[in-house]
C-alpha cells in the first residue's frame, strides 16, 4: 500500500480508536500498597478479603533468591491454599502460560498473584483471563478480547520498569512465529499491587538499567502521544524526572532502598500514563527485536529510544522541550530547538551511564526489512505517534543499530 494511503488509514483508525476508548468505561485503577514491607501487607489484605485458593505465578530465579518464600509463608499462615507456578522465563511463551493455566485449572484456583517482573506479571494476567473465559491464550491476543473479568488478579513487581502491575496490557511470545504478541484490555488491570522497593535490592545492574529505561520509554512515549491528556501528562512528566534522578543510583548502588523505592513509583506512574496514552515506534521496533532475537524488552527500548526521539524532534518539539525543562536540561532562556536537543542528549547520556550499548549485538542486515515491516504493522492504526513513519525511514533507523 502506498505510504500516503497508509498514513490516511492510520489517521482514520486512530480517530476511531480514540472514540472507542472514550466510550469504554475506564479501567479501574488498582489499590496500591507502597514501601518496604508492603508486599507482606498485600498478602495479609488478600487473607482479610477472604481469598481461599490462590495460584502464585513467579519465576525460578525469584524462588531461588528467597523472594517468594516469605510471601508464601504469610499467605499460608493465614489459611490460604497456595500453589506456585515458577515456570515463567523472560518473555513468556504460549507453552509457559499454558503450563501455568493447567495448574490453575487442576488446583481450582480462585485468584492469581504475580510475584516478579513483567514476565511473571504478564503470564499471570493471561492465565487469570484464560481461566475465567475458558479459552486458550491465543484467543485473547489483540485488543478488547477479554469478555469476562479475569480471576481476581494481584501483583507484586520485583523489577521497576514495565508497570504491568497497573497496565491494561500483557505480552506473550509466539516462538514459532518469533513474534511478541499483545493482549490489551482494561480488564487486565490487577485489583491490588504492592510497590515494595525492598524486593528489588538484589536486582542485577543490567536488569535494573534495562527495566528502568523501559519505564523512561513508557513515560516519554506517552508524553509525546497524541492521546496524552490532563490525566496522563503529570504522570509521564513525574516518571521522567524520577528516572533521571534515581536510575543511576539504583544501578550503581543497588542496595540504596530510597532509589529502589523511587524507581518502583516511577515505573508505576509511567505504566498508568501509557495505559491511557499508549506507546509509539520505540515499542513497535523493540517488540520485534525481542520477538526475533529475544533482546530484553527494556534493553531494546533503551537502544532505540534516542533514534526515535531524533525522528520526533520537530513533530513533538513542545513536549520534548517541556521534558528538558522538567529534568533541568534546559533553562527558560533556551530556545525550543535547543531544549529538544538537550533532552535527547541527556537520554543518550543516561543510557551510557547505566551501561546500555548503542547497538543490538544480534541484529542482522538481512532481517531489517522484516523487522521494519512488522514494526510498521504493529503501530498502524494503534499507536498515536506524533509523526508517521515510512518503511524506508524505519529501515534507516535499524541500520544505525547494527553492531
Ligand atoms: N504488561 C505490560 O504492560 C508490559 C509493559 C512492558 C513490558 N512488558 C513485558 O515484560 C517483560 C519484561 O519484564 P521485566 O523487564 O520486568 O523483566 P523479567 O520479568 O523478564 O525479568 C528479567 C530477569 O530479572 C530477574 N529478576 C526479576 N526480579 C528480580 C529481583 N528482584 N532480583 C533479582 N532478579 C530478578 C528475573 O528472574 C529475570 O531473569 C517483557 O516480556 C516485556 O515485553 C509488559
Ligand atoms: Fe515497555
Amino acid at each position: 500500500m502506498p505510504h500516503a494511503l497508509r498514513h490516511l488509514l492510520h489517521e482514520l483508525q486512530l480517530a476511531l480508536l480514540k472514540l472507542v476508548i472514550r466510550l469504554l468505561p475506564g479501567a479501574r485503577p488498582p489499590v496500591l500498597f507502597a514501601g518496604s514491607g508492603s508486599a507482606l501487607q498485600l498478602c495479609h489484605a488478600l487473607a482479610d478479603m477472604g481469598a481461599r485458593r490462590l495460584l502464585l505465578v513467579t519465576d525460578a530465579v525469584l524462588v531461588r533468591l528467597g523472594v517468594v518464600a516469605p510471601l508464601l509463608d504469610a499467605l499460608r499462615s493465614r489459611g490460604i491454599d497456595c500453589v506456585v507456578y515458577d515456570g515463567v522465563e523472560p518473555d513468556p511463551t504460549h507453552a509457559q502460560v499454558e503450563a501455568g493455566l493447567a495448574l490453575a485449572r487442576q488446583h481450582g484456583s480462585e485468584a492469581v498473584l504475580a510475584v516478579g517482573g513483567g514476565s511473571p506479571m504478564d503470564a499471570a494476567k493471561i492465565i487469570a483471563a484464560c481461566v475465567s473465559n475458558g479459552v486458550a491464550p491465543a484467543a485473547l491476543v489483540g485488543n478488547f478480547k477479554v469478555k469476562i473479568d479475569p480471576l481476581p488478579l494481584y501483583a507484586i513487581p520485583t523489577t521497576a520498569g514495565t508497570g504491568a502491575e497497573v497496565t491494561v496490557a500483557a505480552v506473550i511470545t509466539d516462538t514459532a512465529a518469533r513474534a511478541k504478541l499483545t493482549v490489551v484490555d482494561g480488564k487486565l488491570v490487577p485489583r491490588m499491587a504492592a510497590l515494595d522497593g525492598s524486593l528489588m535490592l538484589g536486582l542485577p545492574p543490567h536488569v535494573t538499567a534495562a527495566s528502568g529505561m523501559d519505564a523512561l520509554t513508557h513515560a516519554v512515549e506517552s508524553f509525546v502521544s497524541r492521546f496524552a491528556d490532563e490525566k496522563t501528562r503529570p504522570l509521564s512528566l513525574t516518571a521522567t524526572q524520577m528516572v533521571f534522578r534515581h536510575l543511576p543510583r539504583a544501578c550503581h548502588a543497588g542496595e540504596d532502598l530510597a532509589a529502589r523505592q523511587s524507581m518502583a513509583f516511577a515505573a508505576t506512574y509511567a505504566g498508568m500514563a501509557f495505559s491511557r496514552a499508549s506507546v509509539g515506534y520505540v515499542h513497535a521496533i523493540a517488540h520485534n527485536l525481542g520477538g526475533l532475537y529475544h533482546t530484553p524488552h527494556g534493553l531494546a527500548n533503551a537502544i532505540v529510544l534516542p533514534h526515535i526521539l531524533d525522528f520526533y524532534a520537530e513533530a513533538a518539539a513542545p513536549q520534548l522541550a517541556e521534558l528538558a525543562r522538567a529534568i533541568g536540561a534546559a533553562d527558560a532562556a533556551a530556545t525550543e530547538r535547543q531544549a529538544v536537543s538537550a533532552f535527547i542528549a541527556r537520554v543518550r547520556e543516561l543510557a551510557r551511564d547505566v551501561g546500555i550499548p548503542e547497538t543490538v549485538s544480534t541484529l542482522k542486515v538481512s532481517d531489517i526489512p522484516e523487522i521494519a515491516r512488522r514494526a510498521m504493522a504493529e503501530a498502524q492504526g494503534f499507536y498515536p505517534v506524533p509523526r508517521f513513519m515510512s518503511q524506508p525511514q524505519c529501515e534507516a533507523i535499524l541500520h544505525k543499530l547494527l553492531p
